[in-house]
């Protein structure tokens, strides 16, 4: 009985401490918020209205904004960032020789499925549009038009299979458990399977200063971390050195970061050429 209640104690105590700690980790957020300058209810209020300027000029924003069918969960600040990295591909993706074929879209986190149909509107109806999730509910989704797999990101033999069903991928968004091993797993199974020029997309990085997701500001295997040091990938032609964190045998072009999200631009291996034109002033 003593034990039993002892134990009961110890759960109750845990309780009020996360519960003290959140409070804490909030409260500190909204001071580092107010240092900044961030007006929290005006914006939130623009947002809510849909009227945040970039928002409405973002061809995905105003699809987003006129969605009516499944539910999808995203942050709006990410709408126009998608277009600037996805505009290009709306007719088809670019394959190196300039001609184009239908996009391959993989999304790590179903959901409720609107995302992969806001994906659909916005890529039309020749692209492969597929999504996997661990939520077997996910499977009562039966669009004709998506296709959907039960799975986990943190199985790379599910992940392959994927992928080969559908025939290639040119564009990852690692939407799913939000947990840093996850994240890299899936990186690491599905970077080397991404077409030539492909983007590979992990939203919600604002987790990866979070422990509860294996993070922490500067922390080590935190997916921020990795792709910070992807920098060095990049340019890895000036040192010599071998890649840091991109799977063997792939390279990188570009690493865009912005506010909890980085798009990571796959590129065969090359060393930039310097050139000159124009006659010189002295
Ligand atoms: C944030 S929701 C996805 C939202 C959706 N992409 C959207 O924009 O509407 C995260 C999804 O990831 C799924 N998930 C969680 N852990 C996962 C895992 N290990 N593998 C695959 N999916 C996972 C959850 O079941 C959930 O449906």
């Amino acid at each position: 009985m003593a034990a039993s209640s002892d134990v009961g104690g110890v759960r109750r105590l845990a309780r009020r401490t996360r519960r003290v700690v959140g409070r804490t980790r909030r409260r500190a957020r909204q001071v580092v918020h107010r240092a900044r300058g961030w007006t929290d209810r005006e914006s939130a209020e623009r947002w809510d209205r849909g009227d945040h300027p970039d928002l409405r000029r973002s061809e995905l924003g105003s699809r987003f904004l006129d969605h009516r069918g499944r539910l999808v969960d995203k942050w709006l600040h990410y709408f126009p960032a998608y277009d600037r990295h996805f505009a290009p591909w709306r007719d088809g993706f670019v394959l190196p020789d300039g001609s184009r074929r239908p996009l391959r879209l993989l999304e790590i986190g179903v959901y409720h499925g609107g995302s992969l149909q806001l994906w659909r509107n916005y890529f039309g109806p020749d692209a492969v549009i597929a999504g996997v999730d661990i939520d077997p509910r996910c499977e009562t989704i039966d669009d004709h038009d998506l296709m959907i797999r039960i799975g986990s990101q943190a199985d790379p033999a599910f992940l392959r299979r994927v992928v080969e069903e559908m025939g290639g991928v040119d564009l990852v968004l690692d939407d799913g458990s939000h947990h840093a091993a996850h994240q890299r797993i899936s990186f690491d199974t599905l970077y080397p399977l991404l077409s030539e020029g492909g983007l590979y997309v992990v939203e919600d990085l604002h987790t990866s200063y979070w422990t509860r997701y294996g993070g922490g500001l500067g922390r080590r295997g935190a997916f921020v971390e990795v792709a910070k040091q992807m920098v060095d990938d990049v340019n890895s032609w000036a040192h010599g050195h071998a890649p840091v964190v991109l799977p063997a045998g792939t390279s990188a072009s570009e690493i865009s970061f912005s506010d909890s999200m980085v798009v990571i631009r796959k590129a065969p291996p090359s060393v930039p050429r310097r050139d000159t034109r124009g006659t010189p002033s002295f």
